[in-house]
């Protein structure tokens, strides 16, 4: 029997469903039931009826779809997969920024720990950063922990942003240089990137989209040829649901590791000995559950 097979038989099993970033290895994206950027994943774990989630992403993903769905059993393939740059920022270091700018609200990207989000008043994916930001009713907002998602979305509502110095070390490798070569080399290309990019990169780009931004953008553009300015791995699902473009990666060195950690066999052995469970302490899953359950419901009609 094939290891797909094998996987298939297990998630009915055990009434499990699988969930993927695009950021995923093909083969991953391939097996999952759905695949998505991280506000996609966030309201699927939310809305599924199955008792058990094998979350193929990084662990703060995990954590989100434990946090929305505590009855459930939420399984990380691989527990090492973290997010370096949710890593950079900690729930003491923000309750210090948060002394130094007393009744400023925070908002919290979800790529956080939920000890972080437990200390935020809102979170925010790339995909709507700027609408919540723009919901807050404050023209001065604590935004952590990416500088670089900050700015862009400083520049978009017109807010004054106390940024943490956070960063991807992923999106940090695409630079102006790979944007000057790949116009030689794509002339007529849309350059589609990342908020996560570096700003000097952003102000360079056509489109400023999340994952599934582009796989949306790249449903009703005219264009044929398209340049992508994000984690490599969004090109398998970009091509697989539309194949009409060419596309070709901005740096295709930009490949995230702890992305690539998950593979079928962890997430067979996930499912068989069920002991990558992700787990969040009550109190702290409360108070992170506010702010992600904001986030949901202003997004709720889209
Ligand atoms: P999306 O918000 O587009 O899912 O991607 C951000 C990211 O880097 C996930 O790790
Ligand atoms: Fe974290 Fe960047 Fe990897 Fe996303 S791509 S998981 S932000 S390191």
């Amino acid at each position: 029997m094939k290891i797909q097979e094998k996987i298939t038989e297990l998630k009915s099993k055990r009434n499990a469903v699988i969930l993927a970033h695009g950021y995923q290895p093909p083969e991953v994206q391939d097996i999952a039931d759905f695949t998505g950027d991280s506000l996609d994943l966030s309201r699927k774990a939310a809305a599924t009826d199955a008792e058990v989630i094998v979350f193929c992403g990084v662990h703060f993903m995990a954590e989100t779809a434990a946090i929305i769905s505590p009855k459930k059993t939420v399984l990380l393939p691989d527990l090492k997969a973290g997010c370096p740059m949710a890593n950079m920022i900690t729930a003491e270091k923000l309750s210090g920024m948060k002394a130094q700018h007393p009744g400023v609200p925070v908002v919290a990207y979800v790529n956080t720990s939920a000890a972080v989000k437990a200390g935020s008043d809102i979170c925010c994916t790339s995909a709507n950063a700027v609408d919540i930001v723009n919901a807050v009713k404050s023209d001065t907002v604590i935004f952590v922990p990416d500088r670089d998602l900050g700015n862009y979305v400083s520049t978009k509502t017109g807010k004054k942003l106390i940024l943490w110095d956070g960063f991807c070390p992923t999106h940090e490798k695409m630079t102006p240089d790979d944007v000057i070569r790949a116009r030689k080399e794509h002339p007529g290309a849309v350059l589609v990137v990342h908020p996560e990019c570096r700003p000097e990169v952003v102000a360079m780009a056509d489109e400023v989209l999340s994952t599934s931004g582009m796989c949306a953008w790249a449903r009703k553009t005219d264009a044929r040829q398209a340049v992508i300015g994000t984690e490599v791995g969004i090109i398998h699902r970009l091509k697989k649901e539309n194949p009409g473009i060419e596309y070709h990666p901005l740096n295709k060195g930009a490949a995230c590791p702890n992305m690539k950690k998950i593979g079928l066999e962890k997430i067979l052995w996930a499912l068989e000995e069920m002991n990558c469970v992700v787990r969040v302490p009550q109190e702290t899953s409360e108070k992170a559950k506010k702010a992600i359950d904001l986030m949901l419901a202003r997004n709720k009609r889209d």
